[in-house]
């Protein structure tokens, strides 16, 4: 099945369905690459209709027995699974970049060690799944149950893929469903560790994980019958297609969709601190292949030409290389279908007429960076914020800057987006950082910082970013439980 796998890497044995790991009904498979070089490393099974009808089968066998488990053991549950990630954490991260290009020291080991505090996080709200009562007269006892909505198809993408599955398969056991999860085509090899692990400690069936595309064992998980719940992380344009399938049979549906966010700079922050924040929140060193990537800068005029500078001092200053590499800052985009269209935003760039190359351009076409999907982080200013490299979602390094005047005009350009995902605001004014925080519209604005999600926060989009939150208590509860009420009368 494999060629040479590096050392310390999870080489997969099938796709889990009912507790047991298995091919697909067809025989059919497909390779892995490996970004970096442009190789395949391994082989999984090709998923469809039939797989998903199986591994559906098991997630209902498996669901009336989970859903009665008490909520604590459950949670125990997660909680030995948070452990036991958290004891493989070096494989897991050297798989995720293996098969990602996200660099290890500077992306995957935090995937892997996030994932096993997810699970930790909600392996610890169990008890916390709970109901009211309503005060409806001393002769009637009212009162609401948190129930599980039952089997789970869960649809995930390659970008921060194990993280990603995570946020879904942690809160919705928790809250006693089970699940059909399809991994993305391009990185289901820590997904498939990940499943590995906690299939150690759950009854056959709870998980399921497919390996396959998204026209194949997604489109059959998503118009499943049998599935009560559909949760989607990827483009807006799938979203809407897994939104319909929800719509034909009335089931709930969360959707984690793109982005392009704004970063909103005041003239007092031209300072290294934000400067150090805005390649953070550009994630250039994830090749800016996030969700949250603040792609749009907004520059106050009078620092617009210094602050340029500070920030091409940085961002060049990265090391851009092998990802398993402890030396690299930024890895490789992951395939060649992401990285001919993130050459083709730079090229349109460069045609421009109105935009001006601050730095970087497209990847060489020789030396060691062309063995693989190597871009570099590139900046273009313009005035605009009407062409297509300001308004579309590249998920590559390519930031546009744009010079603003009044801080209303700018506002009101950072919210002439059909996209409301995340937002950064830069000043050390607090009050006129939080002025801006509240009229942005999106679900997240970070103010003089520009990281990650952390578990706790409820984190989704606004606009055309999604619907329904993740990472929090409230997201478990609204996303992964309906509510019953049960109204009794005391008078008999
Ligand atoms: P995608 O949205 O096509 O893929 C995400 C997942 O959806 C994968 O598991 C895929 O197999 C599945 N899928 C695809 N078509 C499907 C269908 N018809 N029914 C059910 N499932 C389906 O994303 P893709 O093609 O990998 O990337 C394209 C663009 O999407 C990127 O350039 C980026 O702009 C955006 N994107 C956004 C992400 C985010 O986190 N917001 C993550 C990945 C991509
Ligand atoms: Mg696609």
């Amino acid at each position: 099945m494999s060629t040479a796998m590096p050392a310390n890497t999870y080489q997969p044995k099938g796709m889990l369905i009912d507790g047991k790991w298995v091919g697909s009904v067809s025989g059919a498979h497909f390779s892995v690459e490996n970004p970096a070089k442009r190789k395949p490393i391994t082989d999984v099974p090709r998923a469809g209709a039939a797989d998903v009808d199986a591994a559906v089968e098991a997630a209902g066998k498996a669901l009336s027995a989970w859903k009665k488990v008490v909520p604590r053991e459950r949670g125990k549950v997660l909680l030995k699974i948070a452990e036991a990630i958290q004891a493989r954490v070096e494989e897991l991260a050297r798989t995720i970049a293996l098969e990602t290009g996200n660099a290890l020291r500077t992306q995957a080991r935090g995937e892997a060690s996030m994932t096993a505090d997810i699970f930790r996080y909600f392996g610890g709200l169990a008890s916390e799944l709970k109901g009211e009562t309503v005060p409806l007269g001393e002769s009637v006892l009212s009162y609401t149950r948190r129930e599980p909505l039952g089997i789970v198809g869960a649809i995930i993408p390659w970008n921060a893929p194990v993280m990603l599955g995570a946020l879904k398969i942690a809160p919705a056991l928790c809250a006693g469903n089970v699940m059909v999860l399809k991994a993305a085509e391009d990185a289901p090899m820590g997904v498939l560790m990940m499943a590995d692990i906690c299939q150690q400690f759950l009854p056959p069936g709870v998980l399921n994980v497919l390996t396959g595309f998204g026209p194949e064992a997604g489109t059959a998980l998503a118009n499943h019958p049998r599935v009560a719940k559909l949760s989607f992380t990827g483009s807006t344009e799938v979203g809407k297609i897994v939104m319909r399938a929800a719509a034909e049979r009335i089931v709930p549906v969360s959707l984690e969709l793109g982005g392009k966010s704004p970063s909103l700079v005041y003239p007092d922050a031209d300072e290294d601190w934000a400067v150090d924040g805005i390649v953070n929140a550009m994630r250039f060193t994830r090749q800016s292949q996030s969700c949250t990537a603040g792609s749009r800068l907004f520059l106050h005029e009078d620092i617009f030409d210094s602050f340029l500078k500070k920030l091409e001092k940085k961002t060049t200053s990265l090391k851009i290389g092998d990802p398993l590499d402890e030396a690299s800052d930024i890895g490789t985009i992951i395939n060649n279908k992401q990285y001919t269209k993130v050459c083709k935003y730079v090229q349109d760039g460069l045609e421009r007429a109105d935009a001006k190359l601050v730095f970087g351009g497209l990847p060489p076409k020789s030396g060691p960076l062309s063995e693989g999907y190597y871009t570099i982080p590139t900046v273009f200013a313009d005035r605009s914020n009407d062409w297509r490299l300001a308004r579309e979602e590249i998920f590559g390094p390519v930031l546009v800057a744009i010079r603003w005047s009044n801080e209303e005009e700018a506002i009101r350009m950072a919210n002439d987006s059909h996209y409301g995902l995340a937002a950064y605001v830069w000043t050390h004014d607090i009050g006129k950082g939080l002025r801006a925080a509240h009229a942005i519209e999106s679900g997240w604005v970070q103010v003089n910082q520009g990281g990650g999600q952390t578990p706790g926060m409820s984190y989704g989009g606004y606009k055309q970013s999604g619907l329904g939150r993740e990472f929090s208590l409230e997201g478990m509860l609204d996303s992964f439980t309906q509510r019953k009420s049960v109204t009794v009368n005391l008078t008999v």
